[in-house]
This record gives structure tokens, sequence and C-alpha cells, in this order.
């Protein structure tokens, strides 16, 4: 059993697929165990990527995801972080199979409709930077 973090970004969000990408998730079988909307500010974008901080897009990345509210879900399941990657697709919407998410909802590499966690490390991180721990009994 293992825990991921997914988000739905600003512009699946702002398109309105934040449902059809929820319902995609438990279709799939993974549970959504925590769940809430909200709208980053830029401060907080920059925590949470932090570990993009030396990348040439990270200043674009930052102004993206804090440009309008996202749905941040913690998701449950045997191998919850390689399954949720899968059905995401891969980072650069424009290479995505159309039966992923980013296939479906994004743009471009950047605008890339979802996030999930890459690593058991990153998940806890994560996890934690968006809910507390009575959030997820
Ligand atoms: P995500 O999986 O959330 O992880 C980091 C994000 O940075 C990524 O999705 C994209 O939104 C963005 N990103 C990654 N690579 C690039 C790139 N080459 N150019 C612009 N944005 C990128």
């Amino acid at each position: 059993m293992q825990r991921t973090l997914a988000l739905v970004k600003p512009d699946a969000y702002a398109a309105g697929h934040q449902g059809a990408i929820a319902a995609k998730i438990q279709e799939s079988g993974l549970r959504i165990v925590a769940i809430k909307s909200l709208h980053l500010t830029r401060a907080q974008v920059e925590g949470f990527y932090h570990v993009h901080a030396a990348r040439p897009f990270f200043g674009d990345l930052c102004t993206f995801m804090s440009e309008g509210k996202i749905l941040a879900m913690v998701l449950e399941g045997d191998d919850a972080i390689s399954r949720w990657r899968a059905l995401m697709g891969p980072t650069d919407a424009t290479k995505a199979p159309k039966d992923t998410m980013r296939g479906m909802f994004g743009t471009n590499v950047e605008r890339n409709a979802t996030h999930g966690s890459d690593a058991p490390d990153t998940a806890a991180f994560e996890v934690g930077f968006f809910f507390a721990g009575n959030e997820l009994v």
C-alpha cells in the first residue's frame, strides 16, 4: 500500500476537468483519501517545486502554478506512485498518449494538466505540503 500526491493544475482546473480527472483516478482503482482545492501563492509554489529552483523553466512554472486554483489529492493503493504516473502520461503533453490525463487535458511540457510524485520520499514531502496528519486518517 502506497500513497502519492496528485494535482490538477490551473490549466485543467480552469477548463473544468477536475471532475473528469478525479473520476479517471477512481475508475483506475486508486482511492482518493484526501482532497481539497486551493489557490497557491507564488511563494508556496516556489516551496513546493524547490527541487527545480535551478532549472531554466522555474520562473515560468511558478507563474503558471500560481495563476489559478488547483485540486490536490492524496491517492492510495498498491504502487500508487507509478500507477498515477502511468495514468498521467509523460511530462510533455504533446507527446502524451491520448488516453492519458496529459494527452487529454494538457497543452505542452509546462501546461501539462496534472502532477504526480515521482518517488516515495518526494511523495511524503508533497503529501505533507498539502495535508495535515489529521486530514489523512
Ligand atoms: P511536473 O510533473 O509537475 O514537474 C515539474 C513541472 O515543471 C512539470 O510538471 C512541468 O509543468 C514543468 N516542466 C518540466 N520540464 C519543463 C520544460 N522543459 N519546460 C517548461 N516546463 C517544464
